[in-house]
């Protein structure tokens, strides 16, 4: 995969997780990045560990903040080739029990800020009628989920409909849409949030990916960042409107005839 040449903009790059693997990705196979964060202390600090990264503040919740974030591209960088919606917020609440400001701050920014971030970058694109791409980062619970996720799995599967959606809008004028939906991806930061339900998170990744994956061992976050290289690059030319699970199985599995004490 040869992705020389292409500026892309990643949202949420200074992630520990997914974020960062899709930098890493993307800068091992040649690309550009333009790294966007919520501070411009985050863009700066994520930026300096890829090469040629270029730092950009910019809250996607905030409509102004992503234009003038364009706005600054098209001065500095010129045209962008790509763009990975990766930037987004998790909540741990049953959803009858969630407030409005909660489920509203979550959909601003894992659905409305996909399409607003989406919508400036096809505009740039269409204007300079150059091929396009974009890369949202979904996840398993688009298609199934657990407790406390009813609404963050509400809201990926919504970026999922924008996916095909705006595919079949935009494939007349050579955009793809795709996305790339991540199993359980692990970083330390994680265990705080998994507290919310287990009261031994260490064991309780240890059991999912034993109890929950077809494949055995941790997905990494340079796994997702791979497949979503594939989707940008000329390889995948003929894929639009899809979603690869980078999952090791989970949602092929439907129970595990292993006990964790078997293994
Ligand atoms: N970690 C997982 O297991 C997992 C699984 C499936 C999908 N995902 C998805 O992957 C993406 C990255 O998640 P992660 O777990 O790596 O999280 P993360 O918290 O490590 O990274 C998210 C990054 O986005 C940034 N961000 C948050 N709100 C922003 C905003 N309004 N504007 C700009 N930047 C903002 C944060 O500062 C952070 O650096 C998310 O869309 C998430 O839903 C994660």
């Amino acid at each position: 995969m040869n992705l020389r040449g292409k500026n892309i903009l990643v949202t949420g790059g200074g992630g520990v997780g997914i974020g960062a693997g899709v930098c890493q990705a993307l800068v091992n196979f040649g690309a550009t990045i333009i790294l966007n964060e919520i501070s411009q202390e985050k863009a700066e600090e994520a930026a300096r560990k890829y090469s040629g990264a270029i730092p950009i503040a910019a809250d996607i919740g905030n409509s102004v903040q992503v234009a003038s974030m364009f706005d600054q591209i098209a001065s500095e960088v010129g045209i962008l080739h790509g763009l990975v919606n990766n930037a987004g917020v998790g909540l741990s609440k049953v959803a009858h029990e969630a407030s409005e400001e909660e489920f509203d701050t979550l959909y601003n920014i894992d659905i409305k800020g996909v399409w607003r971030v989406s919508k400036r970058f096809v505009n740039q694109a269409l204007k300079q009628g150059m091929p396009a791409n974009i890369v949202n980062i979904s996840s398993v619970n688009a298609l199934a989920t657990m407790s406390r996720y009813a609404i963050y799995a509400s809201a990926k599967a919504a970026v999922e409909g924008l996916t095909r959606g705006m595919a079949v809008e935009l494939g007349p004028h050579d955009i793809r849409v795709n996305a790339v939906g991540p199993g359980y991806v692990h970083a330390e930061q994680n265990y705080e949030l998994i507290k919310t339900w287990s009261n031994n998170p260490q064991k309780w990744v240890k059991d999912f990916v034993k109890d929950q994956q077809v494949l055995l061992h941790d997905i990494k976050p340079v796994d997702c960042g791979n497949a979503v290289a594939f989707l940008l690059s000329d390889l995948s030319d003929a894929i639009t409107g899809q979603t690869i699970y980078v999952d090791k199985g989970t949602t092929s599995l439907l129970f595990n005839r292993y006990s964790t004490e078997q293994l």
